[in-house]
């Protein structure tokens, strides 16, 4: 073959095996090879494993309920010709895949999937129902493009966390939200189990923490000084909590689906429902109420803040020690994981650093600052954590005033504080606002509960937890955190999580080689489909346009853009309706003077695929920024 056929032969070959090697799997597995013909599951399907020990056929058994639901009972055997699903514990570890990786073959007439571990099984099952067409309804076959893949994770933390003290959420709740977390293989779920807003976990050795720290007075709508406190006599009526009967049935709901649970106490901060309970443990041991989500702090910029209303336990009284001492034996018996997270951030210090007794202690303890006399407090929870068996993790103010010895830390105010412990070889999960905080808006502000912050889909996507210059080894991986203050059920929750707990899980597990957005953008596009197919809410807001006003030699001009492949945005500044037969935009332009509004929407092939957003001039205005 002379060079230009070779050539030509590369290119042909390269050109087949990008289009043939599309898949609609999220997390993108390390390697996926799309062959010809397909399998089909129907009534005469079994599932052959070889090698698996009972006890590890959770996964397998969730699959086969999973089949059943879409109306295919699938036979369970050891061995049996013909139409099978093949599941290998492999004998020999196969170093590459790790214990959550595998290989997943899919032919005409088998699927084989191997692994080392459970966890590797349970991983490979979720990819294969991934392979399957969307369908949530009775079928009585699925047929499944033939492919290999083979997979494994980037990182070994891939967390959710899940703040259940702002707003309650129910065990089936919850169990929804591990549910669909498993889907996408993440394999922490971090418990966020106390706050100023209620305490959710049974202490059984301090039933006032449930009794009173679990309820406060209803209140919903926005968060801070628009929400009444409670009113003289008003009953505490909202909340709950769960029982050590209903956790260790969450914590084995997680496990079958190959997720460690890390619950969250939070303190010495983030305990005004503790301290509602039990007001002896603060400095002024002054009653108090659990917070309905109404004004306590005054946040003052730069990261300072007063807290109105004292929530911090006294780091200066053994009685508090105790306490946690108590909580953590409890606590530790529930959650099998490695971890238990203890809060750290946000601690005020005013009401320490303004005692006579704490400023006495400090003092002869050579105590300089309350960062410090924190530290001194985050110190002795390490050791009480320790003596439970377990390691401590906290938020990156664990650091302020000097790290604990063994202490994990979780780094949310930007990397900084990730980078900082990483160089002293402390584990790290990076978790940073910039890119991993659900609770942020998610697109256009007309449209969109009002939060302070927003993170796009785009910006999430962009996380890259190892940062310059640091040995990766103390990177243990990173989370995406969903704070509830304005999220008050499941179905927002799902709607601020997902898509951008997609991106996350990219991040997590896929190689740095296989982000890419396009092709991310396009997989979930398919995977809206798959939540609308089970009616599960998730946010299209990539799809509406992004607007930006600015001004250019004093004309007020609107730039519109989204990220989305094949689409166009539309739009209209003159009030005509509907806003496809305004103009399609191509360029930035000037924004009239009048009382007018501008009406925008994205299409593709002529369908509208996001919100139309409508926003007033006036409003424009103040969006207006220095170009
Ligand atoms: C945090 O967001 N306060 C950890």
């Amino acid at each position: 073959m002379n060079s230009i056929y070779k050539t030509l032969a590369f290119l042909f070959i390269l050109f087949f095996q990008f289009s043939y090697s599309q898949h609609n799997i999220i997390p993108a597995p390390v390697k996926y090879e799309m062959n010809e013909g397909s399998f089909v599951i129907d009534k005469s399907v079994s599932i052959e494993t070889q090698n698996i020990d009972t006890k590890d056929l959770n996964g397998i058994k969730l699959f086969q309920k999973y089949l059943l639901d879409l109306g295919i009972e699938s036979d369970f055997v050891k061995r049996k010709a013909g139409s099978i699903i093949s599941i290998n514990m492999n004998n020999k570890y196969d170093s590459t895949l790790g214990d959550e990786g595998y290989k997943l073959e899919v032919n005409e007439n088998r699927i084989v999937l191997n692994a080392n571990k459970e966890a590797g099984v349970f991983n490979g099952l979720q990819t294969l129902k991934q392979l399957f067409p969307v369908n949530n309804n009775k079928t009585e076959k699925i047929e499944i493009q033939s492919c290999k893949v083979l997979d494994y994770p980037r990182f070994k933390w891939r967390g959710l966390m899940l703040d259940v003290s702002r707003h309650f959420f129910t065990v089936d709740e919850v169990k929804s939200f591990i549910d669909k977390m498993s889907e996408y293989k993440f394999n922490v779920f971090h418990w966020h189990l106390t706050d100023d807003q209620g305490w959710r976990i049974e202490i059984k050795s301090l039933p006032k923490l449930t009794e009173i720290g679990g309820w406060r007075v209803e209140r919903y709508g926005r968060y801070g000084s628009e929400r009444p406190y409670p009113k003289k006599g008003e009953k505490a009526t909202y909340g709950g909590f769960y029982t050590q009967e209903q956790i260790k049935g969450i914590v084995q709901y997680a496990s079958d689906r190959n997720i460690t649970i890390v619950p969250e106490i939070d303190m010495p901060g983030h305990s005004m429902a503790a301290l509602a309970a039990y007001p002896e443990l603060s400095v002024n041991q002054k009653p108090t109420f659990v917070v309905p989500g109404s004004k306590f702090v005054d946040w003052q910029g730069g990261g300072k803040f007063e807290m109105l209303i004292e929530n911090t336990l006294n780091p200066i009284d053994e009685n508090v020690y105790d306490f946690i001492d108590k909580v953590f034996t409890e606590v530790a018996q529930l959650f099998p994981g490695e971890y238990i997270h203890m809060g750290g951030d946000e601690a005020y210090h005013g009401y320490w650093e303004r005692d006579t007794n704490v400023q006495k202690f400090m003092k002869e303890n050579s105590i300089k600052d309350g960062e410090e006399l924190q530290s001194y407090f985050v110190k002795r929870v390490e050791k009480i954590i320790n003596s439970k068996g377990k390691k401590m993790i906290g938020w990156d103010e664990i650091l302020d005033g000097g790290l604990a010895e063994g202490a994990a830390v979780m780094s949310w105010r930007g990397m900084k504080g990730g980078i900082k412990a990483a160089k002293m070889e402390h584990e790290v999960v990076m978790t940073p606002t910039t890119y991993a905080y659900l609770d942020y808006t998610q697109g256009d502000k007309s449209v969109e509960n009002r939060i302070y912050a927003s993170l796009s889909l785009e910006k999430s996507y962009e996380f890259e937890p190892i940062p310059k210059d640091v040995n990766p080894k103390y990177i243990l991986g990173g989370q995406g955190n969903l704070w509830t203050e304005g999220i008050a059920t499941m179905p927002f929750a799902f709607y601020m999580t997902y898509p951008r707990a997609f991106a996350l899980a990219e991040t997590l597990w896929s190689t740095k080689e296989n982000k890419k957005w396009n092709d991310f953008m396009r997989r979930t596009e398919y995977h809206f489909n798959r939540f609308d197919a089970t009616k599960t809410n998730i946010s299209k807001a990539v799809f509406d346009p992004i607007i930006t006003v600015y001004l250019e030699n004093d004309e007020l001009m609107c730039k519109l853009e989204n990220s989305v492949p094949n689409t166009e945005i539309y739009y209209a500044i003159d009030n005509s309706y509907p806003v496809q037969f305004g103009q399609k935009y191509i360029e930035p332009f000037k924004i009239p003077e009048g009382n007018l509004d501008l009406h925008t929407q994205t299409f593709r092939d002529g369908k509208a695929i996001g919100r139309e957003l409508h926003i007033p001039r006036k409003d424009l205005v103040k969006r207006v920024k220095k170009k």
